[in-house]
């Protein structure tokens, strides 16, 4: 203990969709073969929400509350959520509100956060810098997409790609040097158009034009992405092992956005690391953009690969054009006990009384709206409004 703050991962989970779409069932879709497919990128199956109930809200609460539950942390001692995402469920409100809501976090500022594929690198950083200044004790950061809602069925080039899912951590302030120990940030925006999302935004607003035009699909240029991506993850590997005074020889694991085989082997080749150490699982769930790295990272925890005092690094790319890196000393000993019952119980009762409190909330207001009538009128109904407006206010403080 030397009196610093570090930023320590203390809780992970994980979601995905529960209906996987194989190669094969493209092949049924789009003009492709499952050897085109596992021979160019390497995936193999991804998995999609089926229903409207699923969404991107909903799959980053399922992580988080996963995430909350390792940590053992009740959700009012979150200081701040953030979600990492390209496809919220709004433009707004943010998702990290919705999610916010949910959990329970009602001492939580809460805010998305846009940076593509390398979103949830950038929010760790931005985390660990707001514990390490001393803000918040517990900083929630979770990366969800539901990038085949923006998928363009009929485009090979891209439908390939794109699976759904989340990925959650909690970050805590902690004393002993271990934790997120360095981030690199970058940005290219000339490189904008190369992926992109062209409508729907204030450039382009909905309408019939861009409807019909396919406006709301992603738009992606592959080769030149490919050329951005096997350019800039070895550069910002080798910088963020700088920032944190290590050597490439020191890491354990490297845990790559999970876009392409091809890209991983080639940055391999290029930081002349065996391919072992990096982390792989995109034949299963394809590109997850900002969840790809969380959910690689609870597998890589879950799985043992990672013990206490390894040394990893986080590395992505993605539209922008963005990347970011982050050197990461584990700290917490794996595999983490499972929780007795009572704490388990306790945590689900939390959840439950969370949902029950939404609704209240909502409906109150729904109520309150109805009663109360219109501002600003001086008869009685204004009167109680009054009364009723400095007796809510105080939940707002
Ligand atoms: N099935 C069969 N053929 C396909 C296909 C598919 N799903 N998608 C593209 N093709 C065809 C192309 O039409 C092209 O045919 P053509 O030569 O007759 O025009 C051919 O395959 C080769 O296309 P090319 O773009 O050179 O393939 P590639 O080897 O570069 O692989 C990507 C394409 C998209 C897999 C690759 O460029 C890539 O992974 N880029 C990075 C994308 C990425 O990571 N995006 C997300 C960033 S976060």
């Amino acid at each position: 203990m030397n009196g610093e703050r570090y930023a320590q991962i203390t809780g992970w989970g994980m979601a995905v969709p529960e209906r996987v779409l194989t190669n094969a069932d493209l092949t049924k879709v789009v003009d492709t073969t499952d050897e085109w497919i596992v021979s160019r990128t390497g995936i193999q199956q991804r998995h999609v929400v089926a229903s409207e109930k699923e969404s991107t809200m909903t799959l980053a609460t399922r992580a988080a509350r996963r995430a909350l539950r390792v940590a053992d942390l009740a959700p009012i001692q979150l200081g701040l959520v953030i979600v990492a995402t390209a496809t919220p469920e709004y433009s707004f409100p943010s998702t990290a509100s919705l999610v916010q809501d949910a959990l329970g976090a009602t001492n939580a500022g809460a805010f998305d956060l846009s940076a593509g594929c390398s979103g949830f690198i950038y929010a760790l950083s931005v985390a660990s810098d707001i514990i390490r200044s001393g803000d918040a004790e517990h900083v929630l950061v979770i990366g969800a997409e539901t990038l085949t809602r923006i998928t363009d069925w009929t485009d090979r080039n891209t439908c390939v790609l794109f699976g759904d899912g989340a990925g959650a951590v909690v970050v805590s302030a902690w004393d002993e040097r271990c934790g997120v120990q360095a981030s690199v940030l970058g940005s290219d925006g000339s490189g904008g158009d190369v992926l992109i999302l062209p409508a729907g935004g204030s450039h382009a607003p909905t309408s019939h034009e861009t409807v019909s035009s396919g406006g709301h699909f992603i738009k992606m240029n592959g080769r030149e992405v490919f050329r951005f991506a096997t350019t800039i993850i070895p550069k910002a590997t080798e910088a963020v092992v700088e920032k944190a005074g290590w050597q490439l020889a020191d890491l354990a694991l490297v845990i790559p956005h999970q876009a392409n085989i091809r890209i991983i082997e080639s940055t391999a080749k290029r930081l002349r690391l065996p391919l072992d150490k990096f982390f792989v699982n995109l034949e299963r769930y394809g590109n997850t953009s900002s969840a790809s790295i969380p959910i690689a990272l609870c597998e890589v925890i879950d799985g043992g690969r990672v013990k206490a005092g390894d040394k990893l690094v986080l590395v992505g790319f993605g539209a922008g054009l963005t990347w970011a890196a982050a050197a990461i000393e584990w700290g917490v000993p794996t595999p983490v006990k499972p929780q007795p019952w009572p704490r388990r119980w306790l945590a689900s009762l939390r959840f439950a009384l969370a949902t029950i409190r939404s609704t209240v909330r909502r409906a109150e207001r729904r109520v309150y709206n109805w009663a109360m009538g219109p501002v600003g009128k001086e008869d009685w109904r204004g009167r109680l409004r009054q009364r009723v407006d400095r007796w809510r206010g105080r939940g707002y403080t």
